[in-house]
Parts: C-alpha cells; structure tokens; sequence
C-alpha cells in the first residue's frame, strides 16, 4: 500500500485503537428516503462529531454536508449503485468515477458485491476496476458484501463473499455479524467493519458490537441502530465506547440512557 492510500485509510481506521465508528448514510440509493434519512442533513449535522468516518452518497454528501462542518469528518464515499429496493438488487454498477471522489476529498470509497447474486460477476470484477482506480490515486476500497433476499448470513457465505472481496484487492471490507463470525474475520486478509443490519433494540445492537469486536472486526459502519435509534447522538457515543474503549454492552447501554436522559433535560430547558 503506498504512503497516501495508508494515509487515507488510516483517517478511516484510527491508529491509536486500530478500529474506527463509521456512520453508514448511504441508504437512500436504493432505499430512498429511509426511515431516519427522511432530511438527511438533519440527522447527519450532530452525528458528525463522534464519527470516526461518515458513508454517505455522493449526491446527500453535496447536497446535505456543510463541507466545513465536515473537515474533520473523513469520507467514504458510495460509488455503486444503480438498482432500488423494487429492482433486482444485485443490479449494480459503478456509479460515480474516481476524479469525482477526489474531487470531493474523501477518503475512500465504497462498493457493493452480490456474492451468489444474479449480477455477481459484474459486480465483482466492478470491485476489481475501482481498486485499479484506487491503486492508482491512492484511494482505499471498502467491499460491501451485501447480501441479495436468497442469500443466507451465515459464516460460510460471508466468508466466502469477504474473501473474494480480499481477492479481489478490497483493501477493507464491511459485512454482516453472524454465528462463528471468527471464521468470517479469521479467513479475511484485510480488516473487517461490520454493518449494523435492521433496527434492532439499542441493548441488543451495542452486544453485536461487542461480538463483532470479540470476533476480530476493526468496527462498525452503522447506520439504522444509529439514526434510527431514540437518540442518535447518545447511542454513537455508546457504539464509540464498546469499540474505542471495549466498554461491556451493558455499561455502553447505561452509558447511552445517561446521555440520553441529559440531552431531553436539555430539550427541556429551551
Ligand atoms: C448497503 C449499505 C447500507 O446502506 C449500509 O450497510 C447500511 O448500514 P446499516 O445496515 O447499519 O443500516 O451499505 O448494503
């Protein structure tokens, strides 16, 4: 890895823990407006403090990011896309080009591979066009191993999707927690991040954090457990904790209904 695609990705992934927070925003390309990313510079603006990276689209990041604000806030921008949630999903294409990335400063971008899906192979050698790219200026890859409606979550489909992304030169790799996800991390030559998944309650998204951890992931990149949750802002905060400070998941969740508690009393008081 040459010194600015290190440079870069270690913005991402922090040196002094060896693991980063990043805040999946990048829904809306095949979702549209989710659930929580209804004004995405809304609920993006106070998350951006305690995000070790922010994911999101090119065209939210344009459009709904004040750059300033964001000039601590490393970028890893979603460069597939071309499908919708009432598509075929695996229906994906590189989607935005790396002058367009290194135009906006960022620093990485990310890419969808349908491991088993019906556009597997154009996705896949898709991955292995935008590491050339990468290679080429410098900028890291994330391979996002997304998971078509047929395909199980298991560890042995996971790892054989995070591996081919490995293959492939992905030179970090975002998938999903799932039993013996050791084996998932284990057999993945570059670092994994593991997604967050559907909402679940705040106790139970900070255990599969600590899991993920536990189970050899670099960290997060989390989007619905964090803007879908009572309060964003304090359950970041706990996610930071359980992978920053390897705080337990039961502290983590005290740690977030105490911060939560403050900011409503704060409400409260304007
Ligand atoms: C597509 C994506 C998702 O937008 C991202 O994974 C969502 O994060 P989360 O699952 O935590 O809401 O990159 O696969």
């Amino acid at each position: 890895m040459d010194w600015g695609l290190k440079n870069r990705l270690s913005r991402v992934i922090k040196p002094d823990t060896g693991r980063c927070v990043m805040l999946a925003v990048d829904h809306g390309y095949f979702l549209g407006p989710t659930t929580g990313l209804e004004d995405a510079g809304k609920t993006i603006a106070p998350l951006l403090p305690y995000a070790d990276a922010l994911m999101p689209t090119r065209g939210v990041l344009r459009a709904c990011v004040d750059p300033a604000q964001a000039q601590g806030t490393p970028i890893v921008v979603r460069a597939s896309g071309g499908n919708s949630i009432i598509g075929e999903l695996s229906d994906e294409d590189i989607t935005m080009s790396m002058e367009d990335a290194l135009r906006l400063n960022v620093s990485g971008v990310a890419l969808s591979i349908y491991v088993g899906g019906e556009y597997q192979h154009r996705t896949l050698v898709n991955l292995a066009r935008l590491v050339d790219e990468g290679q080429r200026y410098g900028m890291p890859v994330l391979a996002v191993t997304a998971v078509g409606k047929d395909l199980g979550k298991d560890a042995r489909y996971l790892s054989l999707a995070c591996r081919i992304a490995a293959e492939l030169g992905a030179h970090f790799v975002k998938t999903y927690y799932c039993k013996d996800f050791e084996r998932v991390t284990g057999t993945c030559p570059v670092p994994v991040v593991m997604a967050g998944g559907k909402k679940i309650p705040e106790l139970d998204a900070l255990k599969l954090t600590s899991k993920a951890i536990k189970g050899g992931a670099v960290g997060v990149d989390m989007g619905r457990n964090i803007f879908q949750a009572d309060d964003p802002v304090a359950m970041i905060q706990a996610v930071r904790a359980v992978v920053h400070q390897n705080m337990s998941p039961k502290k983590a969740h005290d740690l977030y209904r105490g911060i939560k508690a403050s900011n409503k009393r704060k409400r409260g008081r304007k």
